[in-house]
């Protein structure tokens, strides 16, 4: 009996992730669904289970909580679920000064957006390189490509996804693995009201839709590309950037994202 694919995305209860479960679902692969919202996951379980006849297996969890992963893990072993694909989509933002945001909502951020994402990269790559299939799709943002004052914390944490992504994908470079870093721009999803960026017109006036998005980062992933950025004017930002000195995107991006 050959066993199916199965791909495990974080932050599948909505927006992006949701979108790239049905990807995977429709692309024949077993899913299993992490977020904190349950309901939401398992309607959308139920949904993947009678359209694609994927099995997909539904696991709550707070991802800013240090022992998360690892309970993770321990649940996946318990259930005898081996992850091919790692989709680490979890992730949040919020609008603001440093100084004056909470304290706890940005370090959370860190937890989720960065430390979660590595700690869960490294405790399933051992798996997939001993069967060599398989990889990680990390999703970052365009905000990677520069500071980002008033939202400083998210705009580092997405550097840091782009960066590891880079790095992993280098040391991965002699096996079968795939290794994608999916850069989304403005994109309908709960993000825009959840972080506050709903508000700004540079948001507002560029969405794509989060179903857009996942089929790019889902079809970018299965050909091995190395970074995806959906859209051709997200596209035109990040080259454009490229060709400016790093004071001057900082200072664009600080007068865009002052309130
Ligand atoms: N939308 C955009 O404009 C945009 C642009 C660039 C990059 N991105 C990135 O795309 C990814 C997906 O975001 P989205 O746009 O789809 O936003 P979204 O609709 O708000 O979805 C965020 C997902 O992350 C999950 N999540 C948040 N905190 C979590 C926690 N503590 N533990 C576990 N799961 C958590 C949420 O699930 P629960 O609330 O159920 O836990 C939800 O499923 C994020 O990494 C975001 O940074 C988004």
């Amino acid at each position: 009996m050959t066993q199916n694919n199965t791909a495990l995305i974080t932050g599948a209860s909505s927006g992006i992730g949701r979108e790239l479960a049905i990807q995977f679902a429709d692309g024949g692969n077993d899913v299993v669904l992490v977020a904190r919202s349950e309901d939401k996951l398992r309607e959308l379980a139920t949904e993947i289970e009678s359209q694609f006849g994927q099995r997909a297996t539904v696991i709550t969890k707070d991802l800013s909580r240090p022992e998360s992963v690892d309970q993770l893990c321990d649940e996946l072993t318990h259930k005898s679920l081996t992850v091919d694909t790692l989709v680490n989509n979890a992730g949040f933002g919020a609008l603001g000064k440093f100084a004056e945001l909470s304290a706890d909502r940005q370090t959370d951020m860190v937890m989720v957006n960065v430390v979660a994402l590595t700690r869960l990269t490294r405790r399933l790559l051992p798996s997939m390189l001993q069967q060599n299939r398989g990889g990680v799709l990390n999703v970052g943002s365009i905000a990677a490509y520069q500071a980002g004052p008033n939202m400083a914390v998210y705009y580092a944490t997405k550097a840091y996804v782009l960066s590891f992504t880079e790095g992993l994908r280098e040391e991965l470079s002699g096996t079968s693995l795939h290794v994608t870093c999916l850069e989304p721009g403005p994109t309908e999803s709960g993000f825009g009201e959840d972080s506050g960026m709903g508000k700004l017109e540079m948001f507002s006036s560029t969405t794509m839709t989060a179903k857009a998005v996942a089929r790019a980062g889902y079809e970018g992933y299965m050909k091995n590309e190395d970074v995806v950025i959906p859209g051709w004017k997200n596209r035109l930002m990040v080259t454009s950037a490229g060709f400016l000195p790093r004071i001057a995107t900082r200072k664009l991006v600080g007068k865009m994202q002052s309130a």
